[in-house]
């Protein structure tokens, strides 16, 4: 939790004006603090636990952003690419100031539950292989998935570079030409969903995450929307119970 600081210095920070600007446009009460402008701009005020506005726009000043975001197709999760949109442009500027980035990769052509974040520790903790992190996808496959390919999949699936992957529950949804199942897997080796299906000769046509860890998925977001995290649902992640 961030620590009471003065109004003139988050702001400041921000880039909204110098401590002089900002002490007379703190005395036309266009910077309210819980609805209330604040007239003094040596005032302290706690940024995460109090609303900040500066006229009309609502200031986010919290060290550490989470966010949860219904990723679209044709975005890649990187920071910056010369040729393609990035995830990055689908966020407010009031959330890029704070240098979020992805929390992982979906590749450009998957949907779904993409968490970004300023927060490297946190990041660092989802990420590492040592943790076991639970992936939930939901995907249609090109191909009749049966019994066979739930047991493969438990056993593990060798790739097409010989690595063995991590036992996987793969779920069958609805079996036929075209089959829908759901499978969490505990790895995030490049492309896994997409060549563990290779591997059984089947084809991934439509991939969407739905949980990463305890954090599913908020279904009243749209593609592209997105929203921050509470902090039970930052703690939750890591239970690792979908
Ligand atoms: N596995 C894939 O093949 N693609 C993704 O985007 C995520 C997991």
């Amino acid at each position: 939790m961030a620590k009471k600081q003065r109004i003139d210095k988050i702001l400041g920070n921000m880039g909204y004006g110098s401590r002089k600007e900002l002490k007379k446009i703190a005395k036309t009460g266009a910077i309210r603090v819980n609805g209330k402008p604040i007239k003094d701009s040596s005032t302290k005020v706690d940024p995460d636990e109090e609303e900040i506005y500066f006229y009309d726009e609502e200031v986010i000043a919290r060290e550490y952003i989470y966010l949860m975001l219904n990723k679209p197709k044709g975005f890649i999760s990187a920071t910056e690419d010369y040729l393609h949109d990035t995830v990055l442009d689908l966020i407010d500027q009031n959330y890029l100031i704070f240098d979020i980035f992805p929390v992982g990769r979906l590749d450009k052509d998957t949907e779904g539950l993409l968490i970004l974040s300023n927060d490297g520790q946190f990041a660092h903790n989802i990420l590492s292989p040592k943790k076991n992190i639970k992936k939930k996808y939901y995907a249609i496959i090109d191909g009749r998935v049966n019994e066979e390919d739930i047991e493969l999949f438990e056993e593990g699936i060798v790739l097409d570079d010989g690595y063995q992957t991590l036992p996987a529950d793969l779920k069958i949804i609805k079996s036929g030409r075209n089959s829908e199942i759901e499978l969490i897997i505990t790895e995030g080796k490049y492309h896994q969903v997409k060549r563990m299906f290779e591997a059984i000769d089947k084809k991934v046509i439509y991939l969407k995450r739905l949980s990463i860890g305890g954090l599913n998925l908020d279904k009243n977001l749209e593609l592209g929307e997105y929203r921050e995290l509470n902090e039970e649902e930052i703690k939750n992640i890591m239970t690792n119970k979908i």
